[in-house]
């Protein structure tokens, strides 16, 4: 074995050579691993001794894409759809040996290889649109010529991978094989091809070019989904403009295309969440000689919505879970509300049919805490009252296993208030699952004054183990979310009495990119969240409104009408209500424009974001920004909010 430069190694099995990138972790395509390819396919090509070239990755993957940190600053050459042409263009057959994930420029020069081998276990794909982007080396022109135009725009838009055993029906594979055999096989592959010197290129392959109709049927069907979103229509630009043309001057488009899409703002900000993402991993006083406990029986205290939503996401991750209410008839509905969501997620498909049948069968309905005494961990999902919890806390705590950790789904309430009512305070963590619970992939993990580091440790191994993207927050009063979203909540209701209309917040906020703007919110969770009629005072529009028992969608009746199918249609009752508040508080109103409507709901709750991170609530801005994201239908395309009030200049510098 020869070391190259400290990135490639080449090793000669008689006439085949094995070039092997070791580039940790993923073996991203950044200048270096892409000058060490280079290097070393141009030396092969020079070197007589040697008939093939099998191109292969040390560590857990082949690579896994061009390296995202470069994206942005000025290229460095070569370039990598230079490297694969390279590649391509060998006169002596070059095979790729597939281990891991082949993603984005990994895929592409695995398409550049003349043959292609993979372990049984990989995948592949080109999600290049995930970051605003398309594939720029190549990818648009090969994959097409190898799958079929059709199947290569849903893998290019749709960015998902696919398996080793669906590349190779698609002919993107030539060969899949069992993990240990795969260099061994890619050698004999390489050494086969090397007697017949066939090379096989993919820019030969004359593509099948579908009418024009084809592509405008594409984007009609896709419009939705493709959203605002430039990348996942220029990716089908690419295409349908690029195959007809000489496959240079196609990639040559291609590229052009790639480098707009790369200055994108859409593109910027995809690119900080992807770092966002996994920068929430790291937590200081947190690492590898952290030692994280075992879990595998998890007890949920109080099965309604949420208890059953957290014990639906534990069940479907394997865990076994206790779950226990209080009465007979909680536990019943409990009970059924889990078999439901099972249900839900067998006929949407997200699940087996036998999947779901274990997954009951991993349940455990409880009505007495004594059986939560196996748990080796314990949320309680109790009605959001501290004293209710404090009691629950008490009362588990002497049950549970001393190595037991006790959790609790509290959105706003004080951790260590609840920590103190027991004798295991560093084993007292805060876990804010968001509903629906086995939906929402945020997990808040609200770390206590006394939290443990292998308790928070766990937590996260936990949220990886459900699906969940965690962030950990400091203990104060709604975390980082809710109390964000009480800021945004109170200046809209503060602009409604100032001549803001509603609907046109709503319609803005929704133009922005949140699903639903603050008003539907507030129909759909319920306007009687903490309301009680005896204390009833007509103080704010919230109180007249559930006082004319208009509480949101459960009755037909919010902010919005709604019709039997729950479609909003603005309320003229609700804007005369709300004028005569206005006039009654002498609240002075005038007419918004749409930016002004826009800064006035964002900015102060990112404002409140500045104060969290200044706090120490939040480690850091790019938390905030997964946060929202993740729990609060924030669009991933713009960034977050931190991100966003960095980029307006809202906040200090
Ligand atoms: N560039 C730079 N860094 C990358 C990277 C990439 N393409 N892919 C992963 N990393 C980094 C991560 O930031 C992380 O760094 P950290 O430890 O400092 O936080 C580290 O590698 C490990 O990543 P993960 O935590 O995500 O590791 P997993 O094992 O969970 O997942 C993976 C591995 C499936 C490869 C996942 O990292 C992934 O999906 N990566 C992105 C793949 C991608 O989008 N590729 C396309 C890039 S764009 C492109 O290729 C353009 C081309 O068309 C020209």
């Amino acid at each position: 074995m020869t070391s190259l430069d400290g990135i490639a190694a080449l090793d000669t099995r008689g006439r085949v050579g094995v070039l092997t990138i070791n580039s940790p972790p993923v073996n991203a395509l950044g200048h270096a691993v892409r000058l060490a390819v280079l290097n070393a396919v141009q030396a092969f090509e020079a070197n007589e001794t040697l008939d093939a070239l099998v191109i292969a990755c040390a560590g857990r993957t082949f690579f896994a894409g061009g390296d995202i940190r470069e994206f942005g600053k000025p290229p460095l050459s070569p370039n990598l759809p230079q490297v694969v042409n390279v590649i391509e263009k060998s006169a002596k057959p070059v095979v790729a040996a597939i281990h891991g994930t082949a993603l984005g420029g990994g895929l592409e020069l695995a398409m550049g290889c003349h043959f292609r081998v993979a372990a049984q276990s990989a995948a592949c794909g080109l999600p290049e649109v995930k970051l605003g982007l398309l594939p720029g080396a190549g990818g648009t022109q090969r994959l097409p010529r190898l799958v079929g135009v059709s199947k290569a725009l849903d893998m290019m838009t749709s960015g998902e991978s696919i398996g080793a055993a669906e590349a190779m029906n698609l002919g993107l594979f030539d060969e899949i094989v069992p993990d240990h055999v795969l260099l061994d096989r890619a050698v004999a592959l390489a050494g086969e091809k090397a007697k017949t010197q066939a090379t096989r290129r993919t820019r030969d392959i004359v593509p099948e070019i579908p009418p024009a109709d084809d592509f405008d049927r594409y984007l009609t069907t896709h419009a939705k989904k493709f959203g605002k979103l430039p990348a996942p229509r220029t990716i089908v630009q690419a295409v349908r403009e690029g195959l007809p043309l000489a496959f240079e001057a196609a990639t040559d488009f291609e590229r052009t295309l790639f480098l707009d899409l790369m200055n994108s703002d859409e593109s910027m900000a995809l690119r900080h969440v992807f770092f966002a993402e996994r920068d929430v991993l790291k937590v200081p006083g947190i690492g590898s000689e952290t030692v994280p406990l075992p879990v595998s029986r998890i007890g949920v205290i109080g099965a309604g919505t949420m208890g059953a939503g957290i014990a639906v996401s534990a069940l479907q991750a394997g865990f076994s879970v206790i779950l226990v209410e209080q009465t007979e008839g909680a536990l019943e509905k409990g009970r059924n509300t889990v078999a439901k969501i099972l249900d839900r997620g067998v006929s949407s498909g997200r699940l087996t049919r036998s999947a779901a049948d274990a997954a009951l069968g991993n349940l455990q309905p409880s009505l007495q805490y004594h059986d939560l005494a196996s748990a080796d961990l314990i949320i309680e999902a109790a009605f959001e009252d501290p004293d209710v919890k404090k009691s629950i806390f008490s009362a588990i705590d002497k049950i549970a296993k001393p190595e037991a950790i006790l959790a609790t789904n509290t959105s706003y309430l004080d951790v260590d208030v609840f920590a103190g009512a027991t004798t295991r305070s560093e084993k007292v963590v805060g876990l804010h699952f968001f509903s629906p619970a086995n939906i929402m992939k945020l997990l808040e993990i609200v770390r206590g004054k006394q939290t443990a580091p292998e308790v928070l440790a766990t937590a996260q191994i936990l949220a990886k183990k459900l699906g969940k993207i965690p962030v950990v927050a400091g203990n104060a009063y709604g975390f980082i979310g809710n109390r964000m979203l009480a800021v945004r909540r109170r200046e809209a209701d503060q602009m409604i009495l100032a001549g803001a209309d509603p609907y046109a917040i709503d319609r803005i906020a929704e133009d922005f990119g949140f699903p639903m703007g603050p008003f539907r919110v507030s129909d759909l969770a319920g306007l009687d969240l903490g309301w009680t009629a005896s204390t009833s005072k007509s103080a704010t529009i919230r109180e007249c409104l559930c006082e004319l028992d208009r509480r949101g969608q459960k009755t037909k009746a919010g902010f919005y009408d709604y019709d039997h199918n729950l479609n909003p249609a603005p309320s003229p009752l609700v804007r005369k209500l709300i004028e005569d508040f206005s006039a009654r508080e002498h609240v002075k109103r005038r007419t918004w424009s749409d930016q002004e409507i826009l800064e006035g709901l964002l900015r102060p709750m990112i404002e409140e974001g500045q104060k969290i991170l200044d706090e120490g609530i939040a480690l850091r801005a790019s938390d905030i920004d997964v946060v929202w994201i993740h729990g609060y239908g924030w669009p991933r395309w713009r960034g977050g909010p931190m991100y966003y009030g960095a980029k307006m200049n809202w906040l200090p510098a």
